[in-house]
């Protein structure tokens, strides 16, 4: 078993630190913020992932798991440093790698024997070299390292069962030193393994999730097709998706995606391309597109209600994608923003999991409100904006919704609902690429 340090415990550091803990290696998670540290140590999630308080306490419980705020603590002990800090995006889209520097600048600082340093930050290519160059230009004592890029596919909401159960781990190394050290850590793993140089590792990371992104935008323009022309998007994407070469994942058109990852990834991605001189425009027009959604999904709004002003409506859904919190690039904030600034519209607003993270972000006011359940959002609603597919949201009892609605008018940025059958309730139904329910003229 391996003796690990995760720096930075972000969504996929403290999933790394758990996961690695629960296959009986032994962690350390350090991180500069303070708080989360005493969280953590407590036993308490700092954002909401299936499963993942339950690995927390068993880490904990087993002592295989513990967490500082002190870089020393943890670099010293542990042979394998994986650096998972944050890398925000800069106006021009690139990554800001500052955090990624300070950590190998730590690394160099307090290490006294042999390290791997692992990159599973998404990172733009070359930066395992950056690692390699900052350690070595300050490692005085000439103790031995290695750097190793090792990106991580899982996603929010699913991400205990995605790093459990991968699709394949990708190793970028450039000794067998480290190579073996990797494999060992992920010995047990039963699927593909696939062994790269580092430059090469890195970018399947970033290409693999541009890919995704451009299938999602891909779609949203066939959804905007298929409106004009009569058609179904859901029916293109099942007919398309029969293919194997081409597979029915990541074909959901609506209003585009958001998060911590795809939207900065798209940039990061296209902005490389741009610095190695390669005329990647392609990835610029996902982007766009991407961008473009809210103006679709603003557009259906007026085309249901007219005029917004002086209206109230229900958001449902603030979180980017179910089963998270986590409303970064979030389609409600972009909405909930040209709502407040473009029109007086007055909101009720309910989510599953993200109320709390979008009341910092926009606190309550005369035209915000945060209620506990669906039906006091639809309550005296003009209309409801569905925005993010929770099971919750699917299982509505919509006879009942209807009852306590003004008009009963959804806009459904996310197509959880058939338009026939919203049609048979009574409700005027605005979809995503599908047929649009309009009854009154
Ligand atoms: C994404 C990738 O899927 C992970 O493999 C990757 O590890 C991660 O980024 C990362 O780089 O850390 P995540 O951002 O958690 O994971 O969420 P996804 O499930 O990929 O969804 C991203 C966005 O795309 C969401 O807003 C979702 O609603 C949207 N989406 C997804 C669609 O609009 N249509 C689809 O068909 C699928």
């Amino acid at each position: 078993m391996s003796e690990v340090c995760v720096i930075g415990v972000g969504h996929v550091g403290l999933i790394t630190a758990v996961c690695l803990a629960k296959l009986g290696h032994s962690v350390i998670g350090v991180d500069k913020n303070a708080e989360r540290i005493d969280q953590l140590r407590r036993g308490q999630c700092p954002f909401y992932e299936p499963g993942l308080e339950d690995l927390l306490d068993e880490g904990l419980q087993r002592g295989r798991l513990s967490f500082s705020q002190r870089l020393s603590d943890g670099i010293v002990g542990s042979e394998i440093i994986f650096i998972c800090v944050g890398t925000p995006a800069v106006a021009d889209g690139r990554a800001d790698m500052s955090q990624v520097e300070e950590a190998a600048r730590a690394v160099a600082q307090h290490m006294t024997g042999y390290k791997l340093i692992v990159e599973k930050s998404t990172v733009p290519v070359k930066t395992s070299q950056w690692i390699k160059r900052t350690i070595g230009l300050l490692n005085r004592r000439g103790v031995e390292f290695d750097v190793a890029s090792n990106p991580e596919f899982l996603r929010e909401g699913s991400a205990i069962h995605d790093f459990m159960h991968p699709d394949r781990i990708v190793i970028g190394v450039e000794s067998e030193r480290a190579k073996q050290l990797m494999l060992r850590l992920y010995e047990g793993f039963d699927c593909p393994i696939l062994v790269t140089d580092i430059s090469t590792a890195e970018i399947i990371k970033h290409a693999s999730n541009s890919f995704l992104a451009l299938k999602i935008s891909y779609i949203n323009m066939i959804a905007d097709l298929c409106e004009r022309a009569g058609a179904d998007v859901r029916m293109v994407a099942e007919g398309m998706g029969y293919d194997a070469r081409i597979g029915r994942a990541f074909l959901d058109a609506g209003v585009g995606y958001g998060g911590s990852c795809f939207p900065k990834d798209v940039k990061a991605f296209a902005a490389l391309a741009e610095e190695l001189g390669v005329d990647f425009g392609l990835l610029r027009e996902v982007d766009r597109i991407n961008e473009g959604r809210i103006e679709r999904l603003m557009a259906k709004l007026r085309e249901a209600l007219w005029v917004l002003n002086g209206k109230q409506i229900g958001i449902l859904g603030l979180a980017f994608k179910p089963d998270t919190d986590d409303i970064r690039e979030a389609p409600s904030a972009r909405l909930i923003e040209r709502l407040l600034r473009e029109t007086d519209v007055r909101m009720k607003l309910y989510d599953v999991k993200a109320m709390s993270a979008m009341r910092e972000l926009y606190p309550p006011d005369e035209r915000l409100a945060y209620v506990d359940s669906p039906y006091e959002a639809a309550r005296d609603a003009e209309a409801i904006v569905i925005l993010t597919e929770w099971d919750e949201f699917k299982k509505l009892d919509l006879v009942k919704l209807k009852s306590v609605m003004r008009t009963p008018i959804i806009v459904d940025g996310r197509n959880i609902f058939e338009p026939d059958h919203m049609q048979e309730l009574g409700f005027e139904y605005y979809c995503m690429g599908r047929k649009n329910i309009r009854n009154h003229f």
